[in-house]
């Protein structure tokens, strides 16, 4: 359990700066299949951080990594500024993860289930199993089997069990995976007020951009094991800017600004066309355009949807 010195802890003194978990070159192979590949991941104080990726990215396997149920290959990962490998105990201390599926007893009642899981990891007071019991929404069912509990409510009483020792930074595997709608909106509801109320740095796998989208302020992609791109959401998209230009004739158009270097050229559904460059340079181009003979009715600036960006990055559009 925590001990009093913690608060002194170097990691802790160092403030907001301070990562809550960084992970560098994390690697994993399975047989001849190189699964996670250099992962590098900086997570924040405050941060609620969204790992996305395709099925069989690598996720789960880089969430094992982190919270020290698998052995990388090679690369460290240190949390609140303690080497997860030297130093297992101190890494873990502050942290919750909801890993695999939640083993939990179905014959017990959620504050049972909770009971069993503190005595074994050092115990926990009632008062602290209502209090994480409320913070879940469970308070009312507290005292149900947790047979007659639905997959949500499962999933919460998971969550639950990762917030009883009081952890600082939480890890969750795919959290709203199988759940209907209105559950994956609740558990959504329930990460923003743990990040926003309780104060914990969150970090969750999700392969559904719009989730990501919704409730995460920092995400990193992974594809095939590797991370592609890392940051805030805002800064993500505009590394993707575009220009959408209306000119006639098209071809002509299009034919022009494929000759210009550093730009892209897409052509759209409106018979207007889709080019990738730098918005700095849309005077240049519209130049070009009415210098080759073109006339041009529209050029309008636009960024990529973060699912047209996830789509090309990971190279899955349908
Ligand atoms: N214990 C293991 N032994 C062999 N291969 C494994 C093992 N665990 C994972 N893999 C392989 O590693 C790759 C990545 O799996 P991982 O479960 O990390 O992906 P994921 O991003 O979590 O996918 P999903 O979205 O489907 O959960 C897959 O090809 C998987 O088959
Ligand atoms: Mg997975």
């Amino acid at each position: 359990m925590q001990s009093a010195a913690q608060a002194n802890e170097p990691s802790q003194a160092a403030g907001a700066a301070a990562p809550v978990l960084r992970a560098a070159g994390l690697s994993k192979r399975y047989g001849k299949r190189q699964v996670v590949d250099g992962v590098d991941l900086e997570v924040r104080r405050g941060d609620v951080f969204g790992f996305l990726g395709p099925n069989g990215a690598g996720k789960s396997t880089t969430i094992r990594m982190l919270t020290g149920l698998v052995r990388p290959d090679a690369g460290t990962v240190a949390i609140l500024g303690h080497d997860l490998h030297r130093r297992p105990q101190q890494a873990l201390a502050r942290v919750g993860a909801v890993v695999e599926a939640p083993a939990l007893y179905p014959h017990l009642s959620g504050d049972q289930n909770l009971a069993v899981l503190a005595a074994l990891s050092g115990g926990a007071s009632p008062e602290r199993r209502r209090e994480v019991l409320r913070l879940v929404g469970l308070e009312g069912r507290a005292h149900d089997r947790v047979r007659t509990y639905s997959h949500g409510m499962k999933q919460r009483l998971a969550l639950a069990q990762a917030l009883l020792p009081q952890p600082e930074l939480i890890l969750l595997d795919e959290p709203t995976n199988g759940l209907d709608p209105g559950g994956m909106v609740e558990v959504r509801q329930l990460i923003r007020r743990l990040a926003a109320e309780e104060g914990i740095t969150i970090f969750l796998s999700s392969h559904l951009l719009a989730e990501v989208e919704q409730v995460c302020n920092r995400v990193a992609v992974i594809h095939k094991g590797q991370v592609l791109v890392q940051g805030s959401v805002p800064e993500l998209l505009q590394a993707a800017p575009f220009v959408t230009i209306a000119a006639t004739p098209l071809e002509q158009a299009r034919e022009v600004l494929a000759g210009i270097a550093g730009v892209r050229v897409a052509a759209t559904d409106s018979g207007a066309l889709r080019v990738e460059c730098d918005p700095g340079r849309i005077a240049d181009l519209n130049e070009a355009l009415v210098r080759a003979g073109c006339r041009v009715s529209a050029l309008v600036p636009g960024r990529l949807s973060l699912e047209e960006f996830f789509l090309d990055l990971t190279g899955s559009h349908p």
